[in-house]
């Protein structure tokens, strides 16, 4: 497959360039609330790349590097000249006392964690608004220990001398603290007074300016072909078949392959959804019976997986020659993948480049890498929330805008052991339950997911006179920020009592219910 980009690719306002800071991705976000495009490029950009982007400024991350250990990541000093202001955090506040003849110490048991308020010595640009005693973010071993000539200090706190510092002239910032994390008071403010007050960008990265250029792009790059979209009611997929449907309409074909797992009344829902109420054009593919068949007798997660996912290339193949031909496939890809798979980070130890996050699981949508088909991806600029602003402005309900990840292989990762008809049914049931609780209580929202999931052990339990012999069901609910670490959801005893009682009174073949108390590490969110 070859992924087009279309040429008229906005240009970032605010480049982060990245040394292996796990927030590096945060600033991004944090820049982008404030209305203004930002990209995080790897700290290798060079000079001429960083002209031809022409950014309005600069961030440097922070790192886990010392600036003098012998691997540390560099950027090309020419940076300090090209007259665009920039601000270093952290890591990125000591490259630049270090690269511009200053000095930094190592920390020698004088780290500093946690929150700490600063004392603000100059209430100017960097720091206009921010109040005297504003808690910030601190987590750096070393510290400036000598300022570089025209350098001045903006703040300190108890432990950090020079926890802010300016070079007004050159526009040349840094702070030894997070702006970027929510426990940093007022860091919304110092990164609003850079882009604005420093850089003097526009807030011109809008849901609706986003919309209207992506539909020209989207126009441009496809002209009159036909463009198909694997529609998985995700909200990502959803959100593309929306925006694609604004742009190309009918030379729009959406495929959902109905593999037998997903949720109590989700196909249905998805179908009146975008076919009847959206005339979305979406073909609906009923393999259930396909699915199902192949899985007889696997009990193996991971080749579960993989019998799923091939089974989904079969079907999408077929299908696809059968209402095609499609010159283009849309896919939801969405920037955080294309920062993991430009390796923008750095190793430690290396300096190499590294991807910040491994991921755990692919998608079973996930599609062979040699189909004659054109990439249109126009949710790569895009991180989750951004993704939910742009679904929701072009009129996807909150169901599916905040809806609960789900994964690809479905309820047939919750069973465990073999699937069979019964055991989805039962599943089906009791999640539908869950998810009906959940809602109830009000809770849905502020929860990451929660569902259940069914053990294929038989215990004895005693119902009315009689006795039963049946199955457990979990029910796992979890709080996360972004799935790669977890906490278990303290719910309520009541709603937990209510859910209980639901599924042992009204699903048949389970009479236990054993709530998941494990955290993600050591445990996964889902059980496999
Ligand atoms: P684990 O179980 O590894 O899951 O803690 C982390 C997050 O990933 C979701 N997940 C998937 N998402 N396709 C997806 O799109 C998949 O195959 C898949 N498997 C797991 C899981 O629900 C959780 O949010």
């Amino acid at each position: 497959m070859c992924s087009l980009q279309p040429n008229s690719e906005r240009k970032p306002s605010i480049v982060i360039l990245d040394f292996g800071s796990q927030y590096s991705e945060l600033i991004a976000r944090r820049v982008r609330e404030t209305e203004v495009y930002s990209l995080v490029l790897g700290y290798r950009t060079s000079l001429e790349e960083l002209c031809r982007l022409s950014p309005k400024g600069i961030i440097l991350s922070g790192g886990p590097n010392s600036v003098y250990s012998e691997d540390a990541p560099v950027c090309d000093p020419g940076i300090w000249n090209l007259g665009i202001p920039v601000l270093g955090v952290c890591y990125g506040m000591q490259l630049m006392v270090h690269q511009l003849g200053g000095s930094v110490q190592a920390a020698h048991g004088r780290a500093e964690y946690g929150k700490a308020p600063l004392s603000i010595d100059d209430p100017t640009a960097l720091l206009t608004n921010v109040l005297d005693g504003s808690i910030m973010w601190m987590s750096h071993g070393d510290s400036v220990k000598k300022l570089p000539d025209g350098f001045l200090r903006l703040a300190h706190t108890a432990n950090t001398s020079e926890a802010a510092i300016a070079d007004h002239v050159r526009k040349l910032y840094g702070v030894q603290f997070h702006p970027e994390v929510v426990h940093s008071t007022k860091g919304m403010e110092m990164i609003r007074n850079f882009v604005y007050n420093i850089c003097g960008c526009d807030p011109n990265w809008t849901t609706n300016t986003f919309i209207d250029e992506a539909i020209t792009q989207v126009r441009d790059q496809v002209g009159e072909k036909r463009v198909l979209l694997a529609l998985s009611g995700g909200v990502d997929s959803s959100t593309l078949a929306f925006l694609l449907h604004k742009a190309i309409g009918k030379q729009l074909t959406c495929m959902f392959i109905d593999q037998g797992f997903m949720r109590k009344g989700e196909p249905e829902f998805l179908m009146d959804f975008f076919d009847k109420k959206f005339h979305i054009n979406v073909e609906y593919i009923n393999a259930r019976k396909r699915f199902i068949s192949k899985l007889e007798g696997v009990c193996d997660p991971e080749e579960k997986r993989k019998v799923i996912g091939a089974e989904f290339i079969r079907v999408f193949e077929e299908e696809s020659l059968r209402l095609g031909p499609f010159d283009y496939l849309a896919q939801g890809t969405l920037y955080p993948d294309v920062i993991e798979s430009s390796g923008t980070n750095v190793d430690p130890k290396t300096g190499e480049r590294m991807a910040v996050k491994i991921k755990s699981h692919h998608n079973v949508g996930g599609l062979p890498k040699d189909l004659q088909f054109k990439l249109v991806e126009p949710l790569r600029k895009l991180f989750k929330d951004e993704v939910r602003k742009v679904g929701r402005s072009l009129g996807l309900p909150e169901e599916i805008v905040r809806r609960h990840p789900f994964p690809g292989p479905g309820l047939a990762i919750r069973i465990l052991g073999e699937v069979t008809d019964q055991k989805l049914n039962c599943l089906r049931d009791a999640d539908l339950i869950v998810r009906e609780e959940i809602k109830k209580s009000g809770l849905y929202n502020d929860i990451w997911q929660a569902f259940a999931v069914l053990l294929p052990v038989c215990s004895v339990g005693v119902m009315g006179d009689k006795r039963t012999y049946a199955w457990p069901v979990v029910l796992r609910c979890v709080s996360s920020e972004d799935g790669m670490t977890a906490d278990w959801s303290h719910l309520p005893y009541e709603i937990l009592e209510c859910i209980s009682n639901r599924i042992v009174n009204e699903v048949s073949d389970v009479n236990r219910v054993v709530f998941d108390i494990t955290s993600k590490p050591p445990g996964t969110i889902e059980w496999e």
